[in-house]
């Protein structure tokens, strides 16, 4: 068997210009982030949002910030109210803004200030097809992903959907940072290992981090 070089490894993989797989970057967090998730989840549930063209999303979602990222059959937008609530979205947890700012620095972008943060939850057999993260008004910040729990596969793609994606296996920890020429690049997840995770259970959580307005 092929060992993985990068489980358990503080490694930073280039992904492409501007791109970087931060391996065990938010580790030491890692339960103290996951603690966040049912105060928060108290505020805005998780529900699996609708599409314009493809009904309903697989992955559960939910977003703390000023703004958050929303879909319906109207299209996608970042709105300040969470529409399941009527009320503004969770506030962004001091310890996620600050693990969010030092892995951006790390990857070479200083002061990023997120005013939005959108948690994902998978299971295994849900799936993200490549996109590209496109409704921010702001493409000079970075965007942050934190994978938390179980174990999957991050596509990263190019900047055409037509173009090949290659695999990266992301484990509880691993931070993905993209911007400058990579901002606008495809991206997707599939592969969540089936297990449980001592620390999150049958899940995979995903907070992605980004600078909307
Ligand atoms: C996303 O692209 O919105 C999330 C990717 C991930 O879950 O790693
Ligand atoms: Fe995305």
């Amino acid at each position: 068997m092929q060992p993985d070089l990068f489980s358990d490894s503080r490694t930073a993989v280039p992904l492409a210009p501007g791109a970087v797989l931060l391996g065990g970057f938010a580790l030491a967090e890692g339960g103290a982030l996951l603690d966040e998730i049912p105060r928060l989840e108290a505020i805005s549930p998780f529900r699996h949002m609708t599409t314009r063209s493809r009904g309903r999303l697989a992955v559960a979602m939910f977003n703390c910030g000023e703004t958050g990222w929303v879909s319906d059959r109207r299209g996608y937008r970042y709105q300040a109210l969470d529409p399941e609530t009527g009320k503004p979205w969770p506030a962004i947890p001091d310890i996620f803004r600050s693990l969010a700012a030092r892995a951006a620095e790390r990857a070479g972008y200083a002061d990023f200030v997120p005013d939005a943060c959108l948690v994902n939850r998978y299971d295994a057999d849900t799936r993200l097809s490549l996109h590209q993260d496109m409704d921010e008004r702001d493409h000079d910040a970075p965007i942050v992903s934190v994978s938390l729990g179980l174990s999957a596969s991050f596509l990263w793609g190019g900047p055409s959907r037509r173009d090949r994606a290659v695999r990266h296996r992301v484990h509880h920890g691993d931070v993905v940072v993209w911007g400058g020429p990579s901002r606008m690049m495809f991206h997707g997840l599939d592969g969540v290992e089936r297990g449980r995770h001592s620390l999150a259970g049958a899940w995979r959580y995903n907070l992605t981090f980004r600078k909307a307005r």
